[in-house]
């Protein structure tokens, strides 16, 4: 039987999660971004799936907000449901911090995250314009909260 499992990521998982990372985005997180994520006090998540490594998400929390830095699936592994897993576990650890707004950012070209946050009662509040950037040019952000 398959097993899931939510871990706090450690350094010993940087290289399975920069290779999901590699893989979700044109242009995405470099290694050190993301191991200065690790050793701060976000709260860095991997999703295990029978021990393998097949996502991750990074929240950061100040006072009664919450940021939503970043959230992948292996594409692998997309589409089965893990997503929707993994968003909850991230909102649960917000309703125990006490978190009264959770904030993210999407980019205008995932339909995929998008359509996955608006079931999760996330609305639009505004954009932020050429916020990511793209092999060619730069693209919108889409930010989202849901209120706690
Ligand atoms: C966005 C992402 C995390 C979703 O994870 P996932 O495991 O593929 O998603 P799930 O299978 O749990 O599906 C969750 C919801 O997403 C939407 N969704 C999933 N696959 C979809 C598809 N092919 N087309 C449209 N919507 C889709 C649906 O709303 C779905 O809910 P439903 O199955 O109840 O209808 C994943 O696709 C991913 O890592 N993408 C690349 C990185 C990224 O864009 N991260 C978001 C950063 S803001």
């Amino acid at each position: 039987m398959t097993k899931l499992s939510f871990e706090p990521m450690s350094l010993s998982d940087l290289d399975a999660v920069m290779q999901i990372e590699k893989k979700s985005y044109p242009i995405g997180w470099s290694k050190s971004v993301m191991r200065d994520c690790i050793q701060s006090d976000y709260h860095t998540i991997v999703l295990k799936k029978d021990k393998n490594i097949i996502g991750f998400g990074i929240v950061m929390t100040a006072l009664d907000e919450a940021h939503l830095l970043n959230m992948c699936i292996d594409s692998d592994c997309q589409g089965k449901g893990y997503g929707r897993k993994l968003l909850k576990y991230l909102e649960n650890i917000c309703i125990y911090n006490r978190t009264k707004v959770f904030l993210l950012e999407v980019r205008e070209s995932s339909p995929v995250a998008q359509a996955l946050y608006q079931s999760f009662g996330f609305i639009q509040i505004g954009l932020r314009k050429n916020y990511y950037k793209k092999p060619k040019g730069r693209e919108h952000a889409i930010v989202m909260h849901k209120i706690l």
